[in-house]
This record gives structure tokens, sequence and C-alpha cells, in this order.
């Protein structure tokens, strides 16, 4: 049976490799089965970057040359812009209603975002309610399974209780609940072994990394800081170069031999991490070329945003129309029984 996908990102920044082995490698799969919907939240973005919406504006483009890139298919899967669609604000305003101000300040995601960004004196509300608004997004396009990463876990808790309550208030079976939907491959560390993969840390690999910048993350990784010695017995666990060649060498036999001989000893850092980097070179080349072309097309590729958040658009009418008949607030201006 069809499902309803519905996901997004923040268009803070490029996309880098964390993104693909999180969530977009299941969206490619995703696209050929399912209905998919692909949101750039451009107003969840702002949350936090209210202050610099040029940053998120640009972004929206980059984001948009990294789906088409990696092989989001725009013929089967719709891509649109949050801001663009209104019903979802309408739609957020009324869950603000289900949802206590006591729950919202417990959410971890939440939590611990504000403490990176250092926000806990001064956080707004709207960065408080985005998980509600995340609700709407959610629950306005039908979502039924959700591929993100496994940091939006709360988040999806969230919508499922708001989901719940809201059913059992209108007595209604209009919403319904979301899975999320995680990747099979462990989050990929950055290239230090300790925290994710991310730009803001500096660790991250975009579709558009050269190959030295390839070259540069690479040799910078985290391996075991006993393996001292080319004949010594090396250890692959939390060893981020096996880590990454789980996620992208597409030849596993050759991982597990490789694998085998790191843990008997005669194999040096540096000649797994030239690997490594190859592996990663075939693997970004091709992304980082059809990036190139793409920019040099700039109308074909906001052609396919603005055709994709149109068709969101009506999508969003329609259904802001049925939850606010479940609501009883979907008054008909022509027909004043609506009133009595
Ligand atoms: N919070 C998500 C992130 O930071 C982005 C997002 C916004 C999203 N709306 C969504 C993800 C709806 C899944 C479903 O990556």
């Amino acid at each position: 049976m069809k499902k309803r996908i519905l996901t997004g990102d923040r268009p803070t920044g490029q996309l880098h490799l964390g993104h693909y082995v999180g969530s977009l490698k299941n969206r490619l799969e995703l696209q050929h089965k399912h209905d998919q919907f692909v949101m750039i939240a451009d107003a969840q973005a702002l949350t936090d970057n209210y202050d610099h919406p040029e940053k998120i504006r640009t972004n929206i483009f980059e984001v948009m040359l990294d789906y088409l890139a990696v092989g989001i298919d725009p013929q089967k899967t719709v891509i649109f812009i949050q801001s663009q669609i209104p019903q979802l604000f309408e739609l957020t305003f009324y869950f603000l209603n289900m949802v206590t101000y006591n729950r919202l300040k417990h959410n971890p995601t939440v939590k611990a975002e504000m403490q990176q960004k250092g926000m806990e004196e001064n956080v707004t509300a709207g960065f408080m309610i985005y998980p509600v608004s995340q609700a709407a997004d959610i629950t306005l396009f039908g979502g039924e399974l959700i591929p993100v990463g496994m940091d939006q876990l709360p988040i999806l808790e969230q919508t499922n209780e708001i989901v719940r309550r809201f059913n059992s208030i209108y007595q209604t079976d209009v919403l319904k609940e979301a899975k999320p939907l995680f990747s099979d491959c462990p989050r990929l560390p950055g290239a230090d072994g300790k925290a994710k993969m991310s730009k803001s840390l500096g660790n991250a690999l975009t579709f558009s990394a050269s190959s030295k910048d390839i070259e540069e993350v690479v040799k910078k990784m985290y391996t075991d800081p006993h393996h001292l010695k080319v004949q010594d017995p090396g250890k692959i666990e939390g060893n981020v170069v096996f880590t990454y060649l789980d996620a992208f060498d597409p030849d596993k036999n050759r991982v597990q031999d490789l694998k085998d001989h790191y843990q008997r000893g005669g194999l040096g850092d540096m000649t797994l991490k030239r690997h490594l980097m190859q592996v990663l070179e075939e693997f970004i080349a091709p992304l980082r070329e059809k990036r190139e072309q793409l920019k040099q097309e700039p109308k074909r590729v906001l052609d396919i945003l603005h055709e994709g958040t149109l068709r969101a658009k009506k999508e969003g009418e329609k259904r802001l129309e049925e939850i606010k008949e479940a609501m009883k607030i979907s008054y008909r201006f022509q027909n004043f029984t609506a009133f009595r």
C-alpha cells in the first residue's frame, strides 16, 4: 500500500554526508514506492535565524541543488517551501491549544539545541513552539512515514501526542499518527570521532567537497589511538574510518577483508585512509558535477520548486478544510445554519 511520506530540512547550510546516511538515502528509495513530500523548512530555520533571513534565503537554493544532485526526483517527489503554505501556520495556531507550555519546556531535542546554541536565557516563544509547527507540517500533509535522523524522535512523539489529543477532543480520526523511519546505518560521527557530522562543527563533507577537502577530513579522522605501529593489531570499534567505510564502500566483502587485516595487524592507518579517500571521492564526484551543472540552470531548479510548492499548497488547502470540518469551525457563509 502506498504511504504518504513527509519530511524536511532546515535550509541553514548545504546538506552533507551525515544527512545522506541519516535520511536522504531512505528518501531515494521511498520515492519509488510511495507518495513523497519533501519540505524546505525555511520558517522553522528562521526560529533561530530570524536576524539572518538572507542566510536562509540563499540556502533554499543550495538545499535544492543538493536534493536534485543526490537524486530526489521531482517527478516522484513534491519539493516545496514551508513558508509559502499559509495553512501550516493556521494549523499550528490550533495545535498550540493541544499542548501544555510545561510539556514544550521539557522536549529533549529543544533543550539540547537551546544549550548548544546558548539561548537558555533568551529563548524566544517562536523557537520553543517549533515542535508544534513541525506537528502541523507532518499532519497537514498526512505524513505516515517520516524519514529523519534519531534526534527527531522526541518531536515525532510530540506530534503523535497532539494527534491523539486532537482526535479525542474533536471525536475524529482526521489526523493520523506518524512513524519515524530511521536509517539502518548508525549515525555518522564527525571526523574527530566525538561529535556528529555538522557544518557548524567544521567536520562535515558536503556534496560539493573537493578532493582536497576529502583528503583533509579523512587525514584528521580518529582511528585507534593504540594502533601505533603498522604491525600492531588495531581496533575497529569506535574507529571512524571503518564507520565511514561501512556507510559508503559499496564492496562489503572488501570492507570485511580490511577489518580482518586491521585487527590482525599489518594494515597501516594511512593505507586504510587512502582507501577511504578513494571511496568518498567516487561517491562525491558525480554529486559535485551534477551540482555544478544544476547551478548553471537556476531557472530550471527554481521552476521545479515553484511547481512543487503549488502542488503542496493545493494539498494543504484541501486538508485544512477537512481538519477544520472536524473541529466544527469550517463556517460556510452562504449557509447561515452553520452558526446556529
Ligand atoms: N526539524 C527538522 C530538522 O531539523 C526539519 C523539519 C521541519 C522536519 N519540518 C519537518 C522533518 C517535518 C520531518 C518532518 O532536520
